[in-house]
């Protein structure tokens, strides 16, 4: 009787979720007792600056920051952005008609693309890359192509003949330099070329630089907005969360094209009454205080990339330094290529203890490679890496699903499954609480 009820075609399209698959492995691993380093999921674990959190208890205390905020954000958030883009990049914008205050990049990413693109509409996305930048496309019912993106292609390149090959004509390209997962960074003037390529074929640059401030050996990311034209057609999305590592509070905006910028603006009217106003009332801290917090987390970004890169050259796995973002995207070694990404990265936590994220999980471009996310401290990295050694000594084998560890009962002197407590805060919820969030 309830045939087809609860048949949502927009579900139906979103394909199952990959990384769910080793969450639950993870899980299994410490239900059994296993200390797992997890660099799995891209979730900043250092505090946010104290500066910023008094900001937010100092404005949470004020009865008059209780009420409705405003959806594109205050006009001071608004100016604050623009004052940042202009001080960061040499870039001007209207605060009123140019910048769009959102709850975290990802759900201005999601409904700026729900906004401007309908059915049928083709959205270009690199794949791998970030779930946000293609599903957006087909949460809003349009058609995605991919481009191919990693290690020893030409992006550009593979956009020409991208674009060459699609019909309908692409209508938008949504990007993010340096990229998640895969570590690609470009140089300004490749900004400059794909506005030109982009406005000979119309189609609109949505450009995620979610990591403009992680960079690293010199490299510094630029703005798509400085190349000449690019507001004509584009826009760029910031977020708070890596910078001041603000993830939790879910605050970012997005710039640019005033035609796109509204778009935004208005269907986010619909939808929701802006941030917590303390929260952004401590963003306008972040973005126009002291900036020296920044540079903190990008140099603890850095110690960490290279005690990775380290210890898996020492463990024999060739990797190459990403000049920017938290990630180090690595092709599995040769010897384990056949077991696939989810097989290898099942394996890195019953073998390394050491959880990663396997690259079929940004896409099928992904395949081969896994991604580790710079989010436990040295010490934790140096032991992953440590693990890391041992497991990859070992012959190429699909992983076993990890047995509970024996523990003496005290009385009896019998063995027993060793069964996690289900008191908040066990590693068990922990690890519960971090698998229901979607992939960062
Ligand atoms: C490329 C990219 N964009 C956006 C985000 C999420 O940003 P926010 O927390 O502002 O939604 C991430 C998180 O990992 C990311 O990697």
């Amino acid at each position: 009787m309830t045939d087809g009820l609860f048949e949502f075609q927009r579900m139906n399209r979103l394909p199952p979720y990959v990384f769910a698959t080793v969450n639950e492995f993870k899980m299994s691993a410490r239900r059994a007792g296993a200390d797992i380093v997890d660099l799995g999921m891209g979730n900043p674990d250092l505090g946010t600056p104290p500066h910023i959190v008094d900001k937010l208890v100092e404005a949470a205390r004020k009865d008059t920051n209780h009420r409705y905020s405003a959806s594109k954000g205050i006009t001071k958030l608004r100016h604050a952005i623009a004052s940042w883009y202009s001080r960061r990049f040499g870039v001007e914008l209207d605060p009123d008609t140019e910048t769009v205050a959102t709850l975290g990049a990802k759900e201005g990413l999601a409904h700026l693309t729900l906004a401007t693109i309908t059915p049928g509409e083709v959205v270009l996305a690199p794949d791998p890359t970030y779930p946000i930048h293609s599903y957006a496309a087909i949460i809003s019912g349009g058609d995605l192509r991919s481009v191919p993106i990693g290690p020893g292609r030409d992006f550009f390149a593979d956009l020409q003949v991208a674009v060459r090959q699609t019909w309908p004509r692409p209508r938008m390209l949504v990007i993010s330099f340096p990229h998640n997962p895969t570590g690609a960074v470009v140089t300004p003037d490749f900004f400059v070329k794909l506005v030109e390529f982009c406005k000979e074929h119309k189609i609109l640059i949505v450009h995620d630089l979610a990591y403009a401030d992680i960079c690293f050996d010199g490299y510094q990311a630029p703005s798509l907005l400085q190349a000449p034209g690019a507001k004509d057609i584009s826009v760029e999305a910031f977020s708070l969360s890596k910078s001041y590592s603000m993830a939790g509070w879910r605050v970012g905006f997005i710039c640019g094209n005033s035609k796109m910028v509204a778009a935004l603006t208005r269907i986010k009217s619909y939808l929701d009454y802006g941030a917590f106003q303390p929260i952004q009332i401590a963003a306008i801290i972040a973005l126009n205080g002291p900036q020296d917090c920044v540079e903190e987390i990008r140099r603890t970004y850095l110690e960490r990339r290279d005690t990775l890169v380290d210890g898996l050259l020492k463990a024999g796995w060739q990797v190459e330094p990403p000049l920017g973002g938290m990630f180090l995207w690595a092709r599995i070694p040769d010897e384990f290529q056949a077991l696939g990404s989810v097989e290898f990265a099942k394996m890195l936590i019953s073998r390394a203890q050491v959880a990663v994220s396997p690259g079929l999980g940004f896409g099928s471009g992904g395949e081969g490679f896994v991604r580790f996310a710079l989010v436990e401290n040295v010490q934790r990295i140096k032991q992953a890496a440590r693990g890391i050694k041992k497991a990859l000594s070992l012959p190429a084998k699909p992983a076993l699903k990890p047995r509970p560890r024996p523990v003496q009962a005290a009385a009896s002197g019998e063995p027993k499954a060793a069964v996690a407590p289900a008191a908040s805060g066990s590693p068990e919820t922990a690890a519960a609480a971090r698998a229901a969030k979607s992939a960062r």
